[in-house]
């Protein structure tokens, strides 16, 4: 019997490579000191206090969660913080105009008076992490319903969380369950209101090869910018005001100018959001049946925009920060598609499974046996609800006049009619009716043949029949709607609340959305008891693979709380015959360069500052390092993330993945997964050399 377990533990290393060797894993910082001894033999010479500690200042003081869904990190005593362009892009464009174009022309502040204040953007520090797990299931016993478990867990996580939040200024918690609810943990948060804006290069160097580089190797994407925490004069958060001042933070990252070369160490540290490595193999089988779908869903919808955006540069602007985030999902899928695919990842998770189910067997490990199966038929079932609803939710993220009606009746309802008439210029000046009507055309005709009848809102299902065609649909519905028009949107808010109420809910477009908000959670209602046992037995699953793999460190998927991931500066080989250096240089950027291709189009200054091969003290071997790929486990939220060396210092900042590798939300694979950052010497070239601002630089803490 023994033996024989022995066996299957070796087999089993075909599939489950050790952890420790690979470089995948998302740590939770509190328990760095598990990984310590394996982070110091790959290179790092700090200790496990120096990442994390309640007693004294650490790294984990220099990073922040950036306005919910990027990460940020602090480099000065004044509360300067960096991290991503495409993170802080929302604030740059709510700053342009057309007398100052910040997305276009960049910005620099070139003193504190100069900086710009953004309202609702906010950041927050880790006060501390700790695992609640036992206090959180008080008064839990196995007779529970998973129902009444959700209620307990709910009831005892207010107690802790106002506990937490009573104990400093400005504290925020939350609850946080690990390993699908095997363990809890409590983080404790500071959050700060009154961030500005510092510096941005212009969107020629920060999204420097637009769509069409991103999730891609080489890569020359300049995608920082720069932003300031501001407190009160005690150095508590404060609500944004004239007598603020810079935060001083208790801890900042010094930057190293040596650089990096293959090899090195590299550690991440930073907020992914989501993973499922755990999941089962008919989870993976339904995402791999769902992205083509998805995909093709926004193929069209990307080829209608780019029809009107090549045609009008008004457009171009209005619709360039939608169009690039419906494209950064759509090619995202493609790659972790092809990624599930070559790794065979539900073949690998089948035969796991049979592996799991016969240990269990063999063993008699009552709650385990029969377990995968169990979770397969429940898949099953679930199968067309997820699939109803996710053609649910692509077709209300597809067509905009849908999501606005909708919020425009929240409006009104949480604040009657009053700042409603600045509600609805926002959402027109970034509305195009051509480009929505032909979504809607298109993404009603796809819902309505690719969704089953029972899955459909009734109001549709009656519409369409009533009015016989698309084409109708829209001449009676969306033409004629409140919500397509900016004039009559704006009558509105002209009314009192209760008129406007009453004009929101008798439009025809608004009775449309409305009823597909309405059925999606008609679906989710009727799948609930499916979502639960589903969510029950994945934690037994999850429980059964730790206690089956006795030997394997685990890791808890990503939920955007603090993470370690660290690895080494490495390049890869995407496929047959083809090796990608680890990094990149000026010299791609010039070699991309293209005044007639908008997406590579770079500013002439830095041709320039090429030509006369102006780098000061950031030349290397007579150009400037730009990008570089390491073997990091890091996912969407790690967006700006400090890239930090051996020593502690920052070398760089992290900002995507390579296209080949995104199926390491699912699944990691060493050879594969890479992740992308910014080299810090060419961030530092750009603020001195192409920006000239000689006062952030001055801030900046400089190692060699
Ligand atoms: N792929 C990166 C991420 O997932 C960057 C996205 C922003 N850039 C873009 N071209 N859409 O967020
Ligand atoms: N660009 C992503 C983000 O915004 C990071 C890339 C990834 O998904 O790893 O978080």
């Amino acid at each position: 019997m023994k033996c024989f377990k022995l066996i299957i533990a070796f087999s089993l290393l075909a599939f489950f490579p050790s952890v420790s060797s690979a470089d995948e894993g998302m740590w939770l910082p509190a328990l760095i000191s598990q990984r310590i001894d394996d982070m110091q033999a790959k290179g790092f010479k700090l200790d496990a206090e120096d990442i994390y500690s309640i007693n004294q200042a650490s790294l984990k003081d220099a990073v922040v969660l950036f306005n919910g869904g990027c990460t940020g990190e602090l480099v000065s005593d004044k509360g300067l913080l960096l991290t991503n362009h495409h993170c802080g892009y929302g604030a740059i464009q709510r700053h342009s105009s057309v007398e100052h174009d910040y997305l276009k022309d960049g910005f620099w502040a070139m003193s504190l008076e100069e900086e710009l204040p953004n309202e609702g953007l906010w950041v927050a520090f880790l006060v501390r992490m700790e695992d609640v797990t036992g206090r959180i299931l008080e008064g839990y016993d196995v007779s529970m319903s998973e129902r009444q478990r959700d209620s307990l867990i709910e009831a005892n996580g207010a107690r802790i969380k106002e506990a937490a939040v009573a104990e400093g200024p400005s504290y925020e918690a939350s609850v946080e369950p690990m390993y699908y609810g095997n363990q809890y943990f409590l983080f404790v948060y500071q959050k700060f209101d009154d961030v500005r804006l510092v510096g941005a290069p212009p969107s020629s160097i920060g999204k420097f090869g637009g769509d069409t580089d991103n999730w891609m190797w080489p890569r020359h994407t300049g995608d920082f910018s720069i932003f300031r925490i501001y407190a009160d004069k005690d150095n508590n958060p404060a609500p944004y005001s004239e007598d603020n001042v810079p935060y001083r933070p208790k801890k900042f990252f010094r930057i190293s100018t040596a650089g990096i070369s293959e090899g090195d160490f590299t550690f991440v540290y930073g907020f992914p959001g989501s993973t499922q490595e755990y999941v089962h193999s008919d989870a993976i089988r339904y995402i791999e049946d769902m992205n083509p779908k998805k995909i093709a869903l926004r193929s069209e919808r990307l080829a209608i925009m780019k029809k009107y955006m090549a045609a009008d540069q008004d457009i171009r602007i209005r619709y360039s920060s939608k169009q690039a985030n419906v494209a950064n999902a759509w090619k995202k899928w493609q790659g972790e598609h092809k990624g599930l695919v070559k790794l065979d990842t539900y073949g690998t998770k089948k035969a796991f499974e049979e592996q799991f189910a016969k240990w269990a067997q063999d063993g008699g490990y009552e709650g385990y046996i029969g377990l995968t199966d169990s979770l397969s038929r429940l898949y099953g079932e679930m199968y067309p609800y997820s699939y109803a609803m996710d053609y649910y939710a692509e077709s209300l993220n597809g067509v905009d006049a849908f999501r606005f009606a909708r919020n425009v009746g929240n409006y009104i309802s949480h604040n009657g009619t009053e700042g409603l008439e600045r509600f609805i210029e926002s959402f027109f000046k970034d509305y195009y009716y051509p480009i929505d009507e032909e979504t809607f055309a298109f993404m009603a005709e796809k819902f309505n043949e690719d969704v089953p009848n029972d899955f459909k809102p009734e109001y549709l299902k009656q519409e369409f029949s009533r009015l016989g065609s698309v084409g109708a649909v829209i001449d009676s519905i969306f033409a004629v709607s409140l919500f397509t028009d900016r004039e009559k949107a704006l009558g509105i808010a002209s009314l009192d609340s209760a008129g406007a109420m009453n004009a929101v809910h008798s439009d025809p477009l608004y009775r449309l959305a409305d009823s597909y908000y309405s059925n999606v959670a008609v679906l989710a209602s009727a799948a609930s008891e499916m979502s639960s046992r589903i969510a029950l037995m994945n934690r037994t699953y999850m429980r059964g693979q730790m206690e089956f793999l006795k030997d394997k460190t685990f890791y808890p998927d990503a939920n955007l709380t603090l993470r370690v991931s660290y690895g080494k500066v490495e390049g890869f080989e995407p496929s047959d015959g083809v090796v990608y250096l680890p990094v990149s240089t000026l010299e791609g950027i010039i070699e991309k360069d293209n005044p007639e291709i908008f997406d590579y189009d770079i500013p002439q200054k830095l041709r320039d500052l090429y030509a006369a091969k102006d780098y000061g003290r950031w030349e290397v071997d007579g150009t400037v390092p730009v990008c570089f790929l390491a073997t990091n486990h890091t996912s969407g939220g790690n967006s700006g993330s400090p890239v930090i060396n051996a020593d502690g210092n920052l070398v760089g900042i992290n900002f995507d993945r390579v296209w080949e590798g995104t199926m390491s939300d699912l699944a990691f694979d060493p050879e594969l997964c890479r992740n992308i950052s910014l080299d810090i010497r060419y961030v530092l070239f750009l603020i001195d050399k192409y920006a000239g601002a000689r006062n952030i630089l001055d801030e900046l803490t400089l190692v060699d």
